[in-house]
C-alpha cells in the first residue's frame, strides 16, 4: 500500500508542472497595513454581510430529493433600496466553495457587493453538501453518509441549481436572470441547460469564470493523482474520504510538497482547495488569507472529485461512469451518455486564463466551439491568473467583474 502511494506520487511528480509556483517568502501576516478583521474567518455569511452594512436575506429550499439548501441574498446595494424589477444576478460557487467566496474580500472587492452596488438583486446558491447545505429532510450527513453523499455535480446541475433558480424567479416575480458561475458553477450551468433545456429561457446570459467542461488538459496534481488512481479506487478512497471528500492533512501535504514550503505555508499546503488549484501570490491579498482559510474548503462529496477524474481520463464531458454493468443498468448503454452542449442555447461568455490548473485553454476552446450559443471568450489580461483568483484576486474587480457588469448592462439596454 505504501508502495502504491509512493508510486502514485512519483508518477504525478514526474508528469511535472510547468506553472509558476513562486510561493517562497510568502506571508508575513502581521506586516499588513489594511488588515482584515480576524473575526471574519469565523462569521457565517449572513453575519458577515450584515457586519459590512448590507441588507441580507437567508432562504431555504427543500429539493425534490430532500436536500435542504440555503440561498443568500443581497437584495440591493449599500444606501440603496429594493424596487421591483431590479435585475437578478444569480451566482453559483465552485467545488469545495460556498456563497462565502463572493463576500470574503469585503465591500468594493467581493463580487456580491460589487453586483449589489451596481444595481443588481444578488442571489448566491449553495450546492448540496457544502456547509450551508449539508442537510437533508431524512438523511444525516454523518450517520447516513453513504446515502447522503451519493451525488456528483450532475445532481447539483439537474436538481439544485434549477430548483434554486425557480425559487428566485418565483420570489421576485421575474421570468429571467443573469447567471454567473465559477468553476463547478459553470459545469452545472452547462449540464442544467443541456439536460433541462427549458431552463435556457430563464437565462438572460451566463458568465463562466474559469469554465469547466472538458478536462483532458488540466494540470492539477491532486486531480491527476485521483484520475490515475481511479483503478485502485478502494485504496484511494481511504485517503480522500469514502463518501464526504475529506483528505487527510498528511496526504495533502505529500501532494503539495513539490511546490510548498512547509515552514511558511503550512495552512495553504494542507488546504484542499489550494492543493487542488494552486496558489498565486501575486494576486493574493495576504491579510485575507486567514479569512479565506476560515471559509474553505466548504465541503463536497468524493463523487464530485471522482466524476472530474473520469473526465480527465476519458476526455469526454459526460455523465458519471458506473462501470460496464452499472452503466447498462442506469443508462442502458455501455458508456455514460455525453452532455449535449449544443442544447445550451442561452448566451454564454467565457472568462479564462493561461495559468489555470483546472481550466486549460485548449479545453476552453473546445467548449467554446461546441456550446450552442457562445458569445465571446475573454482571456484574463494577467498571464499568471489562476483558478482561485476569480474569487479573491486583488485585481478581480478590475480584470473580471467590471467586464462582466458592463456586458450585463449592454444586455439590459
Ligand atoms: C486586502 O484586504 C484588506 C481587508 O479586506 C483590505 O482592507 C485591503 O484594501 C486589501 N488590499 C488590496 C490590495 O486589495
Ligand atoms: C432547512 O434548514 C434551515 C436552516 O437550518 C431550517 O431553519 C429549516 O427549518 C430547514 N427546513 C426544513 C423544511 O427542514
Ligand atoms: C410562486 O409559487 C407559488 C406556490 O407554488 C405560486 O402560487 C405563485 O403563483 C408563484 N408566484 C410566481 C410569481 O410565480
Ligand atoms: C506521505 O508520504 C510518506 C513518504 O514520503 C509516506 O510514508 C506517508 O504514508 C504518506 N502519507 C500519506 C497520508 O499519504
Amino acid at each position: 500500500m505504501l508502495f502504491y502511494t509512493v508510486a502514485l506520487l512519483l508518477l504525478v511528480g514526474a508528469q511535472g508542472n510547468t506553472h509558476e509556483l513562486d510561493i517562497q517568502n510568502l506571508i508575513d501576516l502581521s506586516s499588513a497595513e489594511d488588515s482584515a478583521d480576524p473575526e471574519d474567518a469565523h462569521l457565517l455569511v449572513p453575519d458577515l454581510i450584515e457586519k459590512y452594512g448590507y441588507t441580507v436575506e437567508v432562504h431555504n429550499i427543500i429539493t425534490s430529493d430532500g436536500y435542504n439548501l440555503t440561498l443568500h441574498r443581497i437584495p440591493h446595494g449599500i444606501d440603496q433600496t429594493y424596487s421591483e424589477g431590479r435585475p437578478i444576478a444569480y451566482v453559483q460557487h465552485g467545488l469545495l466553495c460556498s456563497s462565502a467566496d463572493w463576500v470574503v474580500p469585503g465591500p468594493e472587492k467581493g463580487l456580491a457587493y460589487i453586483l449589489a452596488d451596481a444595481g443588481y438583486d444578488v442571489w448566491m446558491g449553495n450546492a448540496r453538501g457544502n456547509r450551508y447545505s449539508r442537510k437533508h429532510n431524512t438523511l444525516d450527513p454523518d450517520d447516513d453518509a453513504k446515502e447522503f453523499w451519493d451525488f456528483s455535480w450532475h445532481e447539483i446541475a439537474v436538481i439544485d441549481v434549477p430548483e434554486m433558480i425557480d425559487f428566485v424567479l418565483n420570489k421576485t416575480g421575474q421570468s429571467k436572470l443573469f447567471h454567473i458561475g465559477h468553476s463547478q458553477g459553470t459545469t452545472t450551468f452547462y449540464i442544467m441547460c443541456s439536460e433541462r433545456p427549458e431552463y435556457n429561457d430563464k437565462i438572460i446570459a451566463h458568465f463562466s469564470l474559469a469554465p469547466i467542461a472538458y478536462m483532458k488538459h488540466m494540470t492539477s496534481p491532486l486531480l491527476k493523482l485521483i484520475s490515475v488512481a481511479e483503478g485502485g479506487i478502494e485504496f484511494l478512497l481511504g485517503l480522500i474520504g469514502m463518501h464526504e471528500f475529506m483528505p487527510t492533512d498528511g496526504f495533502l501535504h505529500n501532494i503539495s510538497k513539490p511546490w510548498c514550503d512547509e515552514s511558511v505555508l503550512q495552512p495553504v499546503c494542507t488546504n484542499t482547495l489550494f492543493v487542488l488549484c494552486g496558489f498565486n501570490k501575486n494576486q493574493m491579498n495576504n491579510t485575507l488569507l486567514p479569512i479565506i482559510l476560515g471559509h474553505t474548503p466548504a465541503g463536497a462529496a468524493t463523487k464530485q472529485l471522482l466524476h472530474y477524474a473520469q473526465e480527465i481520463k476519458s476526455g469526454f464531458f459526460r455523465q458519471y461512469d458506473h462501470g460496464l454493468i452499472g452503466n447498462q443498468k442506469k443508462y442502458g448503454s455501455i458508456f455514460p451518455p455525453n452532455y449535449k452542449l449544443k442544447k445550451v442555447v442561452a448566451p454564454v461568455y467565457l472568462f479564462y486564463s493561461r495559468n489555470d490548473w483546472l481550466s486549460a485553454e485548449v479545453d476552453v476552446n473546445r467548449l467554446y466551439t461546441e456550446l450552442g450559443n457562445s458569445q465571446a471568450k475573454m482571456l484574463v489580461a494577467d498571464p499568471k491568473w489562476n483558478h482561485l483568483d476569480y474569487m479573491w484576486g486583488i485585481d478581480a474587480p478590475h480584470l473580471v467583474y467590471n467586464k462582466v457588469i458592463s456586458l450585463m448592462e449592454q444586455l439590459l439596454l
